[in-house]
């Protein structure tokens, strides 16, 4: 298992990781590797060969936040991993852990986001308008068949070994006709064409619509598909309307290899102070033990999160508490013990 601290609070997290992880039995061995503003400053490039390699013999890593250096030229080394390992899929659940904030609505929402394609494969130009050559913008974005034929199938079958009761499609086709057309064009014809219908119900949306509903209505939402950046945008909404960011889990699938990672990023703010919520890397961390299978231990770092959290209120600065970073975890491996 690849074990990359990452940037800004990644060290400081990942050290709640590691402490959490040896109290649960030590499931996965670790093989610390870097990536981000660190490793660029270190070897002159954010995503090191040799951190590709230990995630070619692992198949399986778990990362921090990392940055991206500012330096134009330099691509997001997050990106790349995911375009390198063709993690196709980035599944976000959202849920309202801390037991004070539910209301009468229960969320156990999946967004499931297209992670190579749409607006991130953009090739971005300039064209020059008079003597300006930075008067427009350009970029260009595509969606293939094979690409949402892939998302949505991962999607569709996602809902029904979950035993999930609706999968809504999220798109913008009534005005992007072709590049998210197709999208929502290759659901219809999916949905259509198999046993899906079965067992879950299928829905569409358009993307402001969907964000408007889920702003009113936490509940109404099952499983989401959509494409890239529309699913970067909803699920920190969704995060945002469960707990926040610092609670949100995250993994990226691919057919060979898994990557599994906090949906906030670096948090430069706070880093050093020891006073970051380690909870969605200690989320993702379940999410790792589930997709490997292991259960029993996925269900005991759950429940003990959601004790120290809701009994022994521990709880950082950004739930409203006053726990370092350190306390949280420590709060969580003593229910493991
Ligand atoms: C995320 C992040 C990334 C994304 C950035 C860091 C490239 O915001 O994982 O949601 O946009 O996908
Ligand atoms: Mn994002």
């Amino acid at each position: 298992m690849t074990l990359i601290p990452g940037d800004g609070v990644g060290p400081e997290i990942t050290e709640a990781l590691i402490l959490v992880f040896q109290a649960l039995g030590q499931p996965f061995h670790w093989k610390h590797a870097e990536m981000g503003l660190g490793a660029f400053e270190k070897y002159g490039d954010p995503l090191p060969a040799r951190t590709i390699q230990s995630i070619e013999s692992t198949r399986l890593a778990i990362k921090g936040p990392v940055e991206t250096p500012l330096i134009s030229g330099f691509q997001s080394p997050l990106l790349r991993l995911r375009k390198h390992f063709e993690l196709f899929a980035n599944v976000r659940p959202s849920q309202i852990l801390l037991k004070d904030h539910l209301n009468d609505d229960k969320v156990d929402m999946l967004m499931v986001r297209e992670n190579m394609e749409g607006l991130y494969s953009a090739e971005e130009t300039y064209l020059p308008v008079g003597d300006d050559p930075h008067g427009i913008a350009q970029a260009t974005a595509y969606n293939s068949r094979i690409g949402c034929e892939r998302i949505l199938r991962f999607a569709f079958d996602l809902a029904q070994t979950q035993r999930r009761r609706k999968v809504t499609v999220v798109h913008k086709a009534n005005v992007l006709k072709k590049l998210s057309g197709i999208f929502l064009q290759t659901a219809r014809e999916l949905y259509g064409s198999s046993e899906y219908a079965q067992t879950f119900e299928y829905e569409e949306m358009i993307v402001d619509a969907c964000a408007m509903q889920m702003a009113m209505n936490r509940s109404f939402f099952d499983v989401i598909v959509t494409t890239n950046m529309f699913g970067d945008i909803l699920s920190d909404l969704a995060a945002g309307l469960t707990g926040g960011i610092g609670m949100a889990p995250c993994m990226n699938i691919g057919k060979n290899c898994a990557l599994f990672e906090p949906v906030h990023g670096s948090a430069p703010g706070i880093a050093g102070k020891g006073i970051a919520n380690p909870i969605a890397l200690l989320l993702s961390g379940a999410l790792m033990l589930l997709h490997v299978g292991k259960h029993d231990e996925a269900s005991r770092l759950r429940s003990a999160i959601d004790k120290a959290l809701n009994e022994d209120l521990v709880r950082t600065p950004d739930l409203g508490g006053n726990a370092s970073t350190y306390e949280m975890a420590t709060a969580v491996a003593r229910h493991l013990g």
